[in-house]
């Protein structure tokens, strides 16, 4: 008997889960879930504490400002969902750098828990069950939540069926450079013309045009992708 894979899972542990519902909501993201080519969960550490105020965090010991989480919550929040071939990633600017390639391997997954760090910090002894820690720029954000959102939203669109499969065909393809320009109707918009060739009709001709306009757009604005390999 021949039985169709599951589709993949991505459970989110955040203490904000509202934050997802316009992302996750009616986008891309929304419509993969209704067609149920990807499942989203949410699990809130604050259901795992333990005191009747049920605290999440507290005062870092050896002083300072702000508050960690603490570890215990997140602990059995993680424990709550994770099974046998789980990846559990942590949101941290102390993480991997997010990149087009993580985001492909991501999407192999069966099962991804996005594990949102918040305020200044979480217990550092969270890391011994983490698998991988991910970053998704050298700035600081207040919270994990917004990179938990931008790495669905880079998997979910790679996910079988979710998006055109000619457009992922051909960005896979051309990874390492930008995308070529695109224009629409009209052709002339305050002076300003589409280049004549993609008006000519030959495809070829148009290829061509499309794989030199990306190097060169490539070259002027991202120069560091050029230069890297
Ligand atoms: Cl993953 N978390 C936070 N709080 N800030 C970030 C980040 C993650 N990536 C870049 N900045």
């Amino acid at each position: 008997m021949t039985r169709k894979k599951a589709a993949p899972r991505i459970d989110v542990i955040t203490l904000f889960p509202e934050m997802f519902e316009g992302a996750f909501g009616r986008s891309i993201v929304g419509k993969a879930r209704e067609r149920k080519q990807v499942r989203i969960g949410f699990v809130n550490p604050r259901d795992f504490a333990k005191d009747r105020h049920r605290t999440v965090d507290d005062r870092p010991y050896g002083g300072g400002p702000g508050m960690v989480l603490m570890a215990q919550p997140l602990f059995e929040a993680i424990k709550s969902v994770r099974k046998r071939g789980s990846k559990v990633v942590f949101l941290t600017p102390q993480g991997k750098p997010f990149t087009q390639r993580l985001a492909e391997s991501f999407a192999k997954e069966k099962h991804l828990i996005l594990l949102c760090g918040h305020y200044e910090g979480v217990d550092e002894r969270i890391l011994k069950h983490v698998d991988m820690e991910v970053s998704i720029g050298d700035y600081v954000l207040t919270g994990g939540e917004i990179p938990a959102m931008a790495v669905a939203d880079a998997v979910v669109r790679l996910l079988p069926g979710v998006l055109d499969e000619d457009a992922t065909r051909r960005e896979s393809f051309a990874s390492a450079q930008l995308d070529h320009p695109q224009y629409t109707r009209p052709s002339a918009w305050r002076g300003a013309k589409v280049p004549e060739v993609l008006l000519c009709g030959d495809h070829a001709k148009i290829e061509a045009w499309r794989r030199e306009a990306a190097a060169a757009a490539t070259g002027r604005k991202r120069p560091d992708l050029t230069a890297a390999k």
